[in-house]
């Protein structure tokens, strides 16, 4: 089926067009709930999902508290950091979504959105501002460097921090140290007024590509690959493997294992089947039988 495409430039598109269906577009985002203080010292709490990780070492951070598109006015969170250069990032999971949102509220300066959103307010140990009690973890961090991206409504101001520790609650960590991210039940922002949740029933495994001489798409024998039962991701599996079979080998296996009576559906779904086992060489191995008889 032939796709059409909508075409959206930000010069000719209003700031809140573009800026809504870019963010529909990019998601889940993960959410920085950042935790300053302004130079009075008074606490100060609100969440940035233009956010992400960006270095382990050294170990670094990026949000970008906005310049508004409705008045081009910056935020309070963009004045504490260039006052007082220290932050703490607060991680965001489904049992504080709601409180987190309430945070994001316009209030006025100086109010405390610790108290606002009823969050406990944790003492941080190498940065003044607070950590949130109630997240499943935090980074204390240094602001390093502020970049702004522009000066008109809309425009980005990049917040470069160095991460100065990562605290993580340990209801959160196993026995041997791993973390227990379907517990954990982050929280990602989508577009319009959307949140996903990365838990038991939503995070899945997509097991490395382990050789650096995978077959390729283009290596699978013709017909596997342009078979239309078989889908993009069960494909990729496929030719994750590092060697298609002989003939040799599949004439054997076609003689051990495939009687008159098997149906190329019943084979291509015994393939599926072992492809969602994660058990790839085996599904190859009907597949090139299967397209081989
Ligand atoms: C989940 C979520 C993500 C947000 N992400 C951003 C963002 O990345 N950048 C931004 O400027 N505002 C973002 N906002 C809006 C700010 O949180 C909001 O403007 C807040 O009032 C700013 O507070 P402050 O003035 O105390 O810094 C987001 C709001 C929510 C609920």
């Amino acid at each position: 089926m032939e796709n059409h495409w909508k075409t959206i430039r930000p010069e000719e598109s209003s700031v809140a067009e573009f800026h809504s269906n870019m963010l529909a577009c990019v998601g889940p985002r993960p959410i920085a709930f950042v935790s300053t203080i302004d130079s009075e010292g008074r606490p100060n709490l609100a969440p940035f999902s233009f956010f992400n990780v960006f270095g382990t070492n050294p170990a670094t951070l990026i949000f970008s508290p906005a310049r508004r598109g409705r008045d081009n006015t910056t935020k309070h969170t963009l004045h504490n950091v260039e006052a007082i250069p220290e932050c703490v990032v607060n991680t965001v999971n489904y049992p504080i979504v709601e409180q987190m949102s309430l945070a994001s509220s316009e209030f006025g300066e100086g109010v405390n959105e610790f108290e606002k959103a009823g969050f406990t307010a944790l003492p941080s140990k190498f940065v003044k501002p607070f950590r949130v009690a109630e997240s499943p973890a935090a980074f204390e961090c240094r602001v390093e460097q502020i970049i702004h991206t522009g000066t008109e409504g809309g425009a980005g101001n990049l917040v470069i921090c160095r991460i100065l520790a990562l605290h993580i609650n340990e209801k959160f960590i196993d026995g041997s140290g791993k973390l227990l991210q379907k517990e954990m039940d982050l929280v990602g922002r989508m577009g319009y007024e959307y949140y996903s949740r990365a838990n038991s029933e939503s995070i899945f495994e997509v097991p490395k590509p382990s050789s650096r001489d995978a077959i390729g798409f283009d290596g699978l024998p013709k017909a596997i690959r342009e078979s239309d039962k078989l889908t993009g991701n069960e494909l990729a599996r496929l030719a994750s493997c590092k060697k298609l079979f002989t003939q040799e080998e599949i004439e054997s296996f076609i003689r051990a294992q495939i009687t008159k009576n098997h149906v190329e559906a019943d084979l291509i779904q015994s393939a599926k089947q072992k492809l969602a086992e994660h058990n790839y060489e085996d599904a190859l191995l009907i597949l090139q039988s299967a397209y081989f008889v």
